[in-house]
Order: structure tokens, then sequence, then C-alpha cells
């Protein structure tokens, strides 16, 4: 039972849930008194699908898990997050309509359709009934995935955005989202797509090919601070953290495994320790045509600004004292 709903969860093509919502929602209109109440059956999906990505296991934002049933109606630290009976004024319905915020899927635009919405309220006013198979126990708590399940990789493949993504999105988006909990996005940096983690807006955060000169990596690593994740500790693992690097040195390939062009002349921005005359961190840079402010010393904290060459390496614009 367990492997079923997880297959169903992962196997349903996007629009899927939308589909079996109307066809609900077509049934309501029908008038049909037979009508059965949507069960876990019909939500646990939608969430697993939605919303486990964060509200899972011990790190779930206000201690909400979605995995399984039990959680589900249990809640988090606020105690639960609706009242089986009345979805009206619950807080998962609240959340889910954006008359609380930030808005849930955290993740989104896209947010969930009006009928899935409708959905999930059917069930919450329908008692929030259990998944039929197994309408006592909490069984399906196991086969909530933690994040999307990493494909195996053959050794010496590149790592492409597929496994890069769920990391970025279940410990960063929360923040680095157009709709974030600290509202816009820290820096301007959004990292829910792989076009916008590359964007040259401002400042370049991955430069592909060159971990070292990768903010992005650099603020994981906690080489330039304030480190990343900004709640953290916990920090990323050092599997997590060593996949990102690997990321960018394959070349920041996106989901299709094509690497990504080097954004020559964009802005960079680092904060370190300068190393060397030339080198910050390690990572050797053109200082040649760089201003110098307030006689940064090797060995002591200097801000670096540059711009991104047509090799990948930088060139100093400015080099600052800190
Ligand atoms: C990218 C991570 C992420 C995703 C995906 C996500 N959430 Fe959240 N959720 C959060 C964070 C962070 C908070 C805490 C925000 C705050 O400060 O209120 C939160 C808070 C909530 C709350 C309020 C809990 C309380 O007790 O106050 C509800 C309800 C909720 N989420 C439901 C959902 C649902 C339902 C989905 C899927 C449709 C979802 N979330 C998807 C990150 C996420
Ligand atoms: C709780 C909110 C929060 C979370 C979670 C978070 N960040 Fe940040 N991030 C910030 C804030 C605030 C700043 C600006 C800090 C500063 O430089 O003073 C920032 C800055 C950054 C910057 C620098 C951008 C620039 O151009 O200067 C990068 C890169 C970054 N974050 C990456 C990440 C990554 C990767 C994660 C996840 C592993 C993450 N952040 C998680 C809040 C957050």
């Amino acid at each position: 039972m367990q492997a079923d709903l997880f297959f169903r969860a992962n196997s349903r093509r996007p629009g899927g849930f939308a589909m079996r919502a109307l066809s609900f929602i077509g049934l309501l209109t029908l008038g049909s008194a037979a009508l059965a109440a949507p069960t876990w059956d019909d939500v646990g999906p939608l969430f697993a699908s939605r919303c486990t990505l964060c509200h899972n296991g011990d790190g779930a934002p206000n201690g909400l898990r979605l995995g399984s049933y039990a959680a589900a109606l249990k809640g988090g630290v606020n105690g639960p997050v609706f009242k089986p009976g009345t979805s009206a004024g619950s807080e998962l319905i609240r959340r889910l309509k954006g008359e609380s915020q930030p808005r849930m899927p955290m993740t989104g635009p896209p947010f969930l359709s009006d009928a899935e919405i409708a959905l999930v309220a059917a069930w919450i006013d329908g008692g929030a009934l259990p998944s039929k198979a197994d309408a006592k126990s909490d069984k399906t708590a196991a086969a909530a995935p933690t994040a999307a399940p990493v494909a195996a990789r053959k050794p010496g493949d590149p790592v492409t955005w597929t496994e890069v993504e769920p990391i970025l999105l279940a410990r960063c988006a929360k923040c680095h989202s157009e709709n974030g909990i600290m509202g816009a996005p820290p820096e301007g940096f959004i990292v829910r797509s792989h076009a916008q983690t590359l964007a040259a807006g401002e400042r370049v955060r991955v430069i592909p090919r060159q971990p070292q000169a990768s903010e992005l990596l650099r603020r994981v690593r906690g080489l330039s601070r304030p480190r990343m994740p900004f709640d953290g500790p916990p920090w990323l693992s050092e599997t997590e953290i060593d996949l990102i690097e690997q990321w960018i040195s394959d070349g920041a390939r996106d989901r299709a495994g094509k690497p990504a062009p080097i954004p020559v002349g964009a802005s960079v921005r680092f904060r370190g320790i300068l190393t060397g005359p030339e080198e910050i961190d390690g990572m050797p840079f053109d200082g040649g045509g760089a201003r110098i402010d307030k006689a940064p010393r090797v060995g002591s904290e200097a801000e670096l600004r540059g711009s991104v060459q047509s090799d990948g390496s930088i060139r100093a614009t400015r080099l600052r004292r800190r």
C-alpha cells in the first residue's frame, strides 16, 4: 500500500490533480446525492507533489508536516491548521487562497488551481476522512518523499539542475522567491528556476565551470558571509554542498543537461579573505586595473567587485578592505 501511494503520487502527470478536482466539481454540479466525500487518497498526493518538499521531516516550516494523514491533522507548532468539518477560516485554506501570507505553496506562482483548493476544502468539510484503505493508521507517513528522489546518475555523468533544484527549493526558496518570508527576495536573488538562479541581473551568483567564483557556493560553504541558508544552522550537508559544486563545475547544466553559457561581462561581488595579492579565498583574479580602497592586506577581509571575462575568470574593478 505504501509503495502504491508513493507510486501514484509520483507518477501522476501535471494536471492530474486538476482533472480529478474538476471531475469532483463536475459531480457536485450534477448534484449527485451519492457523492462520497474526498479522502486522504485525494488530497495526500496533492500535498506530496506541492507541499512536502518543505512540509516534511524535522525542518518542516512551523513544524507543519503534510506527508501523512495523522501529521496533517495534528498541525504544527501553532496547533492544527484546520478543524475537520469546517474549512471556512481555516489557516490551511487561507494560506492556499493567499488570505494569510505568505501564500502557499511557497514555491508559487503557480499556486493551486481553484479546483484543487476546492478539493482540499471539500475534504475538510467532509470531515477530513483518512485514506480508504488505511482508515485508521498513519502508515502513509513513510511514503511521502522528503525531496524529489534523486535519479541514479552513472559515475562520470554530469550533475544537472534536476539534482540541485530540490535542495534550493527546500532550503532557500522560502526567502529567495518573489513571495518569500522576508518579502522581496534578498538581493533580488531568486532560486525558483534554473534561469532565475543563473540570471545575471545586478550580479551573477553562479559562473558555470567556476565554482570558486560562484557566490552561491561561497555562501553555502560560509566563505562569504552571512552564510546561507540565512536561518541556519543547520547548514547544507557536505554531500549537498559537494553536489552543488559539482553541478557548477559541470557547467551548471539545466534539466535537459545543457551547460549554461558563461555570463561574459556580468558583475560579481565577493567578500572574503585575501589569500594573495590577486587571490581571494584561493581564487585567482586579475587585479590589474582595479581601484584599491583602504589598503586591503593579504590575510584580511576584503570586498571584491569585478566582472566576468570570456573564459569565466574574474577581472577586479574595485578592491576594498572590509
Ligand atoms: C518552499 C517551501 C514550502 C512549500 C513548497 C510549501 N510551504 Fe507552507 N510554509 C513554508 C514556510 C517557510 C512557512 C512559514 C511561513 C511563515 O512565516 O508564516 C509555511 C507555512 C505554512 C502554513 C502555516 C502553518 C502555521 O501553523 O502557521 C500552512 C498552513 C502551509 N504552509 C501550508 C502549505 C501547503 C498546503 C503547501 C502545499 C500546497 C505548502 N505549504 C507548501 C514553506 C513552504
Ligand atoms: C531566511 C531567509 C534566507 C534563506 C532561507 C536563504 N537566504 Fe540567502 N540571503 C538571505 C539574505 C537576508 C541575504 C542578504 C544577506 C547579506 O548579504 O547581507 C541573502 C543573500 C544570499 C546571497 C548573496 C546574493 C548577492 O548577490 O549578494 C546568496 C548567493 C544566497 N543568499 C544564497 C542562498 C542559498 C543558496 C540559500 C539556501 C541554501 C539561501 N540563500 C537561503 C536570506 C536567506
